[in-house]
């Protein structure tokens, strides 16, 4: 059966490094308390001016040199922080790596967006509409985080990570199993940023200017992450014919380290089966996912052969998982 295959990977984050003490220096937090609540340590952030698309341009161009190949048919980016509200960044990124004319579209799934997205671009290439689609997550995620607000500026980060899929067969490393999906719509002001949509333009009334930034609420949104990642990943397993414990790997969202220990013992899981990426750049939402891959390829924490579960949940309320047998892959 034709089948996506990842064939390529990218990760990149750009240069500035923002320490749990320095956000401690300008709000009322520590080292301490964002370490043990959340298992983070730094996360990099975006300069003045850089863009959504340029990080997602650069983790592109390392998934295409990964691959040895810049023959791409199309480029689906996965972002909740695009370079504009309309019209979507998938284009501008594609004409930056040379790929104008392919069609380039976003998907909008938050933290769930990668797989949301690896969903319709492995969806694609097994229905025979594309042979090779370059999959993004990429996140300027610090840009709509209150800076006053201790909780979100100490989770969030800043990032971009991209797969390159290639058509092949059912049996071959590196294809992407069945994704299953959900989402519950009565869930959406748990994760949300109100204004600067038509919610806003259409109200009689101004909103606030807290309403331009992200608000989470994070002790709800906790709870729901572990069920619907384990419930995802459990289902994503069964699809695939395995039992939970044949998972060598599993890559869960970076969210919180507490969430991901909670999933793993859910699953009953060691906890050295999970790949941990959240200490070094935080929460970077849809580029979460495939940084944490491309960061655990590079330093050998995912190796040929290893069966991986993804897993995801995200604003929306969204969530998602899916499996595969982890393939050779160059990092660049
Ligand atoms: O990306 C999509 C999925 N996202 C997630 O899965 C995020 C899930 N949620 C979380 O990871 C956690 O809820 C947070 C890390 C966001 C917050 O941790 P928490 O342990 O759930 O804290 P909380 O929000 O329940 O707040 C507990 C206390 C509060 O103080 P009071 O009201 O008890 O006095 C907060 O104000 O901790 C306080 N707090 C902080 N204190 C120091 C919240 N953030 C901070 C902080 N530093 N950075």
């Amino acid at each position: 059966m034709r089948r996506a295959i990842i064939e390529g990977i990218g990760g990149w984050l750009p240069p500035r490094v923002v320490t749990n003490d320095e956000l401690a220096a300008r709000l009322d937090t520590s080292d301490e308390w964002i370490r043990t609540r959340t298992g983070i340590r730094a996360r990099h952030v975006v300069s003045d001016g850089m863009l959504t698309s340029q990080l997602a341009v650069q983790a592109g161009a390392k998934a295409l040199k990964s691959a040895g190949t810049d023959d791409v048919d199309m480029v689906v980016l996965a972002t909740t922080t695009p370079d504009r509200p309309c019209p979507a960044t998938a284009p501008e990124v594609a004409r930056q790596l040379g790929l104008t004319g392919r069609p380039a579209f976003d998907v909008m799934a938050v933290c769930t967006g990668f797989l949301y997205a690896l969903a319709t671009a492995s969806g694609l290439v097994a229905a025979g509409t594309a042979d090779r689609v370059l999959v993004v997550g990429a996140e300027a995620f610090s840009t709509i985080v209150d800076p006053g607000d201790r909780s979100a500026a100490a989770v969030f980060g800043d990032g971009a990570g991209a797969l390159l899929l290639r058509a092949g067969d059912d049996g071959e490393p590196g294809a992407v199993g069945p994704v299953t999906l959900g989402s519950d719509g009565a869930l959406t002001d748990l994760i949300t940023v109100r204004a600067g949509g038509v919610e806003e333009r259409t109200r009689p009334r101004p909103m606030d200017d807290a309403d331009r930034y992200f608000a989470m609420r994070g002790r709800e949104v906790f709870g729901h992450a572990v069920t619907r990642m384990t419930q995802a990943a459990l289902t994503a397993v069964d699809q695939a014919g395995w039992r939970p414990e044949d998972v060598d790997r599993l890559v869960g969202h970076q969210a919180n380290l507490r969430i991901l220990h909670a999933v793993a013992d859910q699953l009953d899981l060691p906890h050295d089966r999970l790949v941990i990426h959240l200490d070094q750049v935080g929460n970077t939402a849809a580029a979460s996912i495939p940084l944490a891959l491309w960061h655990a390829n590079a330093t050998g924490r995912l190796r040929p052969g290893d069966r991986v579960a993804l897993t995801a949940f995200g604003g929306g309320a969204t969530w998602g998982a899916t499996t595969l047998t982890w393939p050779a892959l160059t990092t660049v």
